[in-house]
């Protein structure tokens, strides 16, 4: 399937080649259909969102689980959306395992960006120990059924993405096979727990080592909407060639 949405994850790095000539770079490039977001730390979001072109969206890779407040460090999603974002990433497995954000909290930050007027990104995976036992399944359905907050009835659109915490970063991605089977279990899981209308439109995309070496199999095989990417997205080369595949 083409790609209808590609998320550039910077994390906490910036493209090599700078911001400004990599926008231009997106702007000018690629002649894919893919809606393209640009998730840069939060310091360059204005940058970010003043050199964007208009097939470039800008997203923030976090937010606060709360619209405002005594939360020393922690920046709100009424904030992102106030500096021009119009996506927001959610329970990324970065947060979930080396921030301690719980299942809890991500449902929390779902709604504050639902609030806000964000559309989201949200992230679901297992790790590798829980694929070892054959959980993946039930894992993700978990992960699906806690962000099942009330404002979701109000959101227009909605991502998911389904990235296996043993694919990122790693070098090693879930073949299109796989991605496929764990596409099975997100809409099962969204088709019991969330509002009806989410259960065949909400778009699934894959993240974990998306290169554009692997992307043929997962844009053949994967039943995917799209792409996260964080380390291929660094290159503006790259991630237009996995935009464009
Ligand atoms: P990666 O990261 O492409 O570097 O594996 C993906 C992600 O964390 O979203």
């Amino acid at each position: 399937m083409p790609a209808r949405y590609a998320i550039a994850n910077w994390k906490m790095n910036l493209p090599p080649e700078g911001i400004e000539t990599y926008l231009k770079a997106l702007g000018a490039g690629g002649n894919g259909a893919a809606r393209i977001v640009v998730a840069p730390p939060f310091l360059y979001l204005k940058d970010v969102v003043s050199l964007a072109r208009s097939r470039v969206a800008v997203g923030g890779q976090n937010c606060a689980d709360q619209p405002s407040g005594p939360l020393t460090g922690e920046v709100s999603a009424p904030m992102l959306r106030e500096c021009g974002a119009e996506f927001v990433i959610i329970g990324h497995s970065e947060r979930r395992t080396l921030f301690g954000e719980t299942d809890a909290m991500v449902a929390r930050k779902l709604g504050v960006a639902i609030e806000s007027g964000l559309t989201p990104i949200l992230c679901i995976g297992e790790d590798q120990k829980i694929r070892d036992a054959g959980e993946a399944g039930i894992f993700v359905s978990n992960q699906v059924k806690s962000a099942a907050v009330p404002p979701l009835q109000k959101v227009k659109t909605l991502l998911l993405a389904y990235e296996p915490v043993w694919a990122i970063g790693t070098g090693r991605n879930a073949t299109g096979a796989m991605v496929r089977e764990m596409v099975t279990e997100i809409r099962s899981a969204l088709e019991r727990f969330w509002p009806s209308r989410f259960v065949q439109s909400a778009p699934i995309l894959y993240g974990g080592s998306v290169t554009p070496d692997n992307v043929a199999d997962l844009a053949a095989n994967g039943q995917i909407d799209g792409y996260l990417v964080g380390g291929a997205s660094l290159d503006s080369r790259k991630f237009l060639a996995i935009t464009t595949a």
